[in-house]
């Protein structure tokens, strides 16, 4: 039965440019949609951008431009940006639309006349030069805990207390440098504290389809502690939604961002004839999920399911929920050259590497993924290139050299073999669950068993032997139609070089509804052009560089969150104490041959039952095995591991452990900056070399 999905991605702000950490979640979000499109379902993707507020009115006026110039110029960045990493939107719109304020109108008139808003007057730092109020993050001052000088209203960098801006010592606005006065001025609450509200946030949370379990659990503790009124309004100047009945009052940024889903899908509905309420009516039929990080649930679910209920509208679906990003096992950083901007990513790597990597990452729940840049290229350049594409680029030659490009019969056996060896269901039903992880392990175990059929066919030897013509024909047609269903699996994660492998076997667009026939005899194709190449890692290196920014202090509008602003100053200390921890003593060249290093191939990790700490390894040295336990389980999954070179000390005496015997050791690297960080050789290393 074909459902009715309407699906979001957090609209980004307007200020900003897109980076790798954003696009986890667009990336995410778009394999869904395009796997519910390949499964024959109306799926609507809509998105914008989150146009309003403080620091992007601020921006604007430091550019000497009109907020409506810098959300223009802005949208075309994302919108480019996007295009790049094969983001599909359906509708990519703006916030500051007749729409928008359309339905931020009628919520907000629905929940007055309900009740549930309230007015209060309330006092606040005032910029008596600008002659406007201040957020928390425009107000600096001296810290009051540890005196650190220039400290945001909110936090202090330097000892971390979190604090009012009333309490800074000597405050000041960082918008004009004057000393804020206190004043007071109304403004205007949802009373989230309302009972209505918490009973209905109780028993939503307790649907085990809104949120994932590690949500609820974060959820029901903030409904615990108890729910305060959510400040909805701001003063003028600003940069949004007048109030309709209160001049000079705007609606708080955060009121009508999510109120921009609604926006953006009537728009869509406009320019596609769809009926906008068939979605959002009370007892709608069609699915509605928000994909959103874990920073911004409590926006999306307590106020707003609260609001949406109790204005009339039909609540989320599920509220899907994730980590944050990591690169190289530690926050993004400007001073490392790792908050890397999507425009740098494109004008050095291909889209698809990143969206292969990230989807093998993500499994559907919260946790953070890490973009390790060096698993990066390993990874995609084994998966893809070395299984995936090899497949096509070892056979489609000779079906264009010997049999004027048709193809011939396949072989019946190996193909039911190839069958029989997964089960597409389970698949489907991985992608479905958001474990894009499990999906690609079993696509990639698929790609391994038509490997494994042409490596013991060996058709590269039948094309040299007369008389074997009818053979090497079947094994390559076998091998282009497993080839074929193994795109079909990995489009909705590599969306354009399906469409060029489509190209290239003269296909129709690919879709996951109808039957699994091979490719018929007499079918023919295009000649072979190469589809997908490896990794450079000098292109990540030169990517890196070009990130790297000095650790300069941003300018105070920008609104780069909290956490990356505090983990750039940790970082730079970090570095300076490691920079002066002192090195071992000298040893002789003798001492050093002692040690016997040797390039091993992982050829089996798993977890240890039991062990926090410990992965056991299958180390393979190219004569025999060792059984080594490492301490990498913090910073590795074993499935990531499998398959990769690194360096291992042969020499070391065997060790009895809890666990059973380790018979060797693997070398990693770690600090106070991060780690475990496992070592790998250059390519063309090979298992039981000596390093020296
Ligand atoms: O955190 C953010 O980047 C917000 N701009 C997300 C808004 S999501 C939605 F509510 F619009
Ligand atoms: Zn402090």
């Amino acid at each position: 039965m074909s459902r009715k999905i309407l699906v979001t991605s957090a609209l980004p702000y307007a200020n900003g440019a897109i980076h790798l950490g954003h696009l986890v979640e667009y990336i995410q979000t778009d394999i869904w949609t395009r796997f519910q499109k390949m499964r024959g379902h109306q799926c609507v993707y809509c998105c914008a951008d989150d146009t309003h507020g403080t620091p992007i009115m601020l921006r604007a006026e430091k550019e000497g431009i009109t907020p409506e110039q810098l959300i223009d110029r802005v949208w075309h960045e994302h919108k480019r940006d996007f295009d790049g990493f094969h983001v599909e939107f359906d509708n990519y719109y703006s916030t500051n639309t007749p729409e928008t304020r359309h339905y931020a109108d009628t919520i907000y008139g629905r929940l007055k006349e309900a009740g549930l808003i309230e007015i209060r007057s309330i006092e606040q730092y005032y910029d008596p030069v600008k002659e406007m109020f201040l957020p928390d993050r425009f107000i600096k001052g001296e810290c009051p805990k540890c005196h650190a000088k220039d400290q945001y209203g909110d936090n202090c960098e330097a000892c971390g207390a979190a604090y009012q801006p009333t309490d800074l010592i000597e405050p000041y606005s960082a918008v004009s440098g004057a000393k804020p006065v206190r004043k007071s001025s109304d403004h205007h609450f949802f009373k989230l504290s309302d009972p209505r509200c918490a009973n209905f946030l109780k028993d939503w949370i307790a649907n085990p389809e809104h949120v994932q379990s590690e949500a609820a659990n974060k959820l029901g503790e903030w409904l615990q502690a108890g729910l305060s009124d959510w400040d909805i309004s701001r003063d003028a100047p600003y940069f949004g939604f007048e109030i309709p009945d209160a001049p000079s009052k705007y609606y708080y940024v955060w009121l009508d961002a999510p109120i921009g889903y609604m926006g953006s899908f009537q728009n869509y509905c406009d320019k596609n004839g769809l009926d906008f309420d068939e979605y959002w009516k009370p007892d709608s039929e069609a699915e509605l999920y928000h994909f959103i990080g874990k920073d911004i649930l409590y926006f999306h679910a307590l106020f707003w399911p609260a609001e949406l209920a109790h204005a009339g509208f039909r609540t989320p679906t599920g509220v899907f929920c994730h980590g944050f990003l990591t690169v190289n096992g530690t926050k993004m950083s400007k001073s490392r050259g790792t908050f890397i901007t999507a425009e740098s990513y494109l004008n050095h790597l291909n889209p698809e590497w990143l969206r292969y990597y990230y989807a093998a990452k993500l499994n559907g729940s919260m946790e953070d993924i890490d973009l390790n840049l060096e698993d990066f290229a390993a990874r995609v350049n084994s998966d893809l290139v070395g299984k995936y594409v090899n497949i096509a680029s070892r056979c489609a030659g000779f079906i264009s050299k010997k049999f004027a490009g048709k193809l011939g019969t396949c072989d019946a056996a190996a193909t039911a073999e190839f069958v029989a060896a997964f089960d597409k269901g389970e698949i489907a039903q991985s992608y479905e669950d958001r474990d894009y992880g499990r999906a690609l392990r079993e696509i990639m175990r698929l790609a391994d068993v038509a490997n494994q059929y042409i490596a013991e066919k060996k058709p590269w030897a039948m094309a040299k032997q007369e008389g074997r013509e009818a053979e090497l024909h079947e094994v390559c047609s076998t091998a282009l139609t497993l080839f074929r269903d193994l795109t079909l699996y990995l489009k909705p994660v590599l969306p354009k070089l399906a469409e060029q492998v489509e190209d290239f076997l003269n296909l129709q667009p690919l879709t996951w509804t109808g039957a699994w026939a091979p490719l018929p005899a007499g079918h023919a194709i295009n000649e072979y052009q190469h589809l997908m190449t490896r990794i450079d890692p000098k292109k990540i290196e030169i990517m890196v560089e070009e990130n790297k920014q000095s650790l300069a202090p941003t300018p105070e509008f920008a609104n780069t969150p909290t956490p990356v602003r505090h983990a750039e100053h940790q970082q730079a200390k970090v570095e300076a104490e490691a920079a002066a921890t002192p090195w071992e003593p000298f040893i002789s060249i003798d001492d050093f041959t002692k040690v016997d290093l040797r390039i091993v191939r992982i050829a089996n990790a798993e977890h240890v039952i039991g062990a926090d700490k410990l992965l056991k390894l299958t180390l393979d040295l190219g004569t025999e095995t060792r059984t080594v336990f490492a301490g990498i389980k913090s910073a590795y999954a074993p499935e990531t591991l499998i398959g990769r070179l690194t360096v291992m000390v042969a020499n070391l005496a065997p060790r009895k452990m809890k666990f059973g015997m380790s018979e060797g050791m693997v070398l990693a690297a770690s600090d106070e900056r991060g780690g475990p960080f496992l070592l790998s050789p250059d390519s063309g290393a090979q298992p039981g070399m000596r390093i020296k």
